[in-house]
């Protein structure tokens, strides 16, 4: 079985990684695939939206000081490895090490085989953190608001892609752009239309609309499904697991 490990990325800020991760995460678990989902996001914001505050043992312990990977299980089929606050001292320590990039690689190997998606969530930032997502993927997925300077340093990160694809994971590719919190304003409908002219088949062709369900949701911790299953939302990530697990 050949697990798809997807990094969620990119370096603008509220694009909406980590609610992509949390709900892609969920409707792929709720068709029936084994899914872990990755916080490595020194903001937590993962395991806050899942009310998991100060987990014990975090993904810092995994990558900083080399042990087991620690798994908390959230639902049927459905994993997280947590962050806490402590993971914003990880990267001043793994760029000291000349395998600092290749921690996260390390830490899911011994766990790969049991999950169908491994879905990781970056930090909003090209830095080590990221680089080890990238590193330890088969995939990656770019998140794109639909708002003004959305396109703004996409090509940054489809170089970095390019550049780890050549040097240090030839496996590497881009499973697509995700446009997210799509509305009905010109400005929404051009980004859509110009990042769908630009990148063609690049981009997923389910869009995230805008929905307040999604931010209620983080709210009370719960995913969108659990909260609301009948939104605008809902059916949104569920179209998108659908067309993920058909690419
Ligand atoms: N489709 C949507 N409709 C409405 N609100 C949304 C939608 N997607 C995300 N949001 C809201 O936008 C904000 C940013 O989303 P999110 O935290 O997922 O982005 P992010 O890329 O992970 O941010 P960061 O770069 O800070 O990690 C959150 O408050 C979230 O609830
Ligand atoms: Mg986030």
């Amino acid at each position: 079985m050949n697990t798809r490990i997807i990094a969620v990325v990119n370096h603008k800020g509220g694009v909406g990684k980590t609610t992509t991760t949390l709900n892609l995460g969920k409707a792929l678990a709720l068709q029936k695939h084994k899914v872990l989902i990755v916080d490595s996001d020194p903001q937590a914001n993962l395991s806050q939206s899942l009310k998991i505050e100060d987990p014990k043992k975090d993904i810092y312990h995994a990558l900083v000081e080399k042990e087991k990977l620690p798994i908390v299980k959230i639902d049927k089929n459905f994993d997280i490895v947590p962050a806490s606050l402590d993971l914003s001292g990880a990267e001043s320590k793994l760029i000291m090490d000349v395998n600092g990039y290749f921690r996260l690689k390390e830490a899911l190997k011994p766990v790969t085989e049991k999950y169908d998606y491994i879905l990781v969530d970056c930090p909003p930032s090209l830095g080590i953190l990221t680089i080890n997502a990238l590193i330890a993927c088969t995939e990656v997925m770019i998140a794109i608001q639909s708002q003004y300077l959305a396109i703004k340093g996409l090509n940054t990160i489809l170089e970095l892609v390019e550049e780890l694809r050549k040097n240090l994971n030839p496996y590497l590719r881009v499973a697509g752009m995700l446009l997210t919190q799509v509305n009905r304003t010109v400005v929404s409908k051009n980004i859509v239309e110009s990042v769908q002219k630009t990148h063609k088949e690049k981009v997923f062709q389910t869009v995230i609309r805008q929905n307040v369900a999604i931010t209620e949701a983080s709210t009370v911790g719960q995913d969108i499904f659990t909260y609301a299953p009948d939104s605008m939302a809902a059916d949104d990530y569920r179209n998108l697991a659908l067309e993920v697990s058909k690419s």
